[in-house]
């Protein structure tokens, strides 16, 4: 996998951002990337540099400028091997180089409030809607950098399934919370990329244009009738993917059943939704 230079500008005020995304060659590294769920074990990533990337990706936009979350980085493998089961042992977690997990940080904010004699008021369907969306920006922005680097990554959702057993381990205090994790390392393969729906599926001019029943299907057609669609449809006993992924991969119970399992853990952790 190529790797791209991410410059470290000295000094930042003077640096011409076109030159620097000239040189990535951004466009091949957009369309070319793919998640990695197998890592080279023989090649480390240190702390340094996964810091690095970190405080890069910080400078993400988020929310008045609150940074509302934190990422616990795990690396040492015993911690890493602990972490295996809460995210059912998924294929990316064996190996990864580090395991991070990204965290609604309202703790931080709200300590600083009171010692400032000021009461917050986040821990609520505002802030934590808030929460997400600033901690996965964070999230993808050090992901982006991380491929860039030539590093592989891999999000786990399953951080939302098992939030509590995540923040025991990681001694996650009350108004800390897990959204997202992420695996990385240096990539040992290199998967296929993943189809994406035409951009006019997604892509609105003006004002939202509902498809036709026509033209609907045809969006996903390319998808529906790829082979390894079919070999998926055919493993799991349904007649096409749209079944596969509504009633197998993401089924209303098991959806319901999680959002009562982390609501429950997002009350106990003090954000009551
Ligand atoms: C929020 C989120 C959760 C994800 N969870 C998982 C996961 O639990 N396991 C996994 O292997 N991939 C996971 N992925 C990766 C997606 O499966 C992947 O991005 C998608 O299939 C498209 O493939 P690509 O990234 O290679 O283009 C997740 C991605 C996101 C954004």
């Amino acid at each position: 996998m190529q790797q791209y230079s991410t410059h470290t500008p000295h000094t930042i005020n003077s640096i011409d951002i076109s030159e620097i995304y000239n040189d990535m060659n951004i466009n091949e590294y957009f369309s070319t990337r793919r998640t990695i769920r197998k890592y080279d074990s023989s090649r480390p990533v240190s702390l340094e540099m996964l810091n690095e990337m970190l405080d890069q990706a910080a400078h993400a936009a988020n929310t008045g400028n609150m940074q509302t979350y934190s990422v616990i980085v795990t690396a040492k493998p015993d911690a890493i091997a602990a972490l295996a089961p809460a995210h059912f042992n998924q294929p990316a977690i064996k190996n990864a180089a580090a395991v991070l997990t990204f965290c609604i940080d309202f703790n931080r904010f709200n300590r600083w409030c009171r010692l400032n004699n000021a009461e917050p008021g986040l821990n609520n369907m505002q802030g934590f809607t808030w929460g997400v969306i600033d901690t996965s920006i964070f999230a993808q922005q050090f992901c982006t950098i991380a491929e860039m680097n030539g590093l592989g990554t891999c999000y786990l959702g399953t951080t939302t399934y098992n939030a509590e057993q995540i923040a025991e381990a990681l001694k996650l205090p009350s108004d800390v919370v897990p959204v997202i994790t992420v695996t990385v390392g240096y990539p040992d393969e290199t998967p296929d990329i993943q189809e994406r729906l035409p951009i006019k599926a997604i892509v609105h001019e003006e004002e939202y244009c509902n498809p036709t029943d026509k033209e609907l299907l045809d969006f996903y057609s390319e998808k529906d009738n790829l082979p390894s669609s079919r070999q998926f449809i055919k493993e799991n006993g349904k007649e096409n993917l749209a079944q596969v992924f509504a009633e197998v991969r993401y089924p209303r119970s098991s959806n319901e059943q999680f959002s009562r399992v982390y609501r429950e853990f997002l009350k106990n952790q003090g954000i009551p939704l």
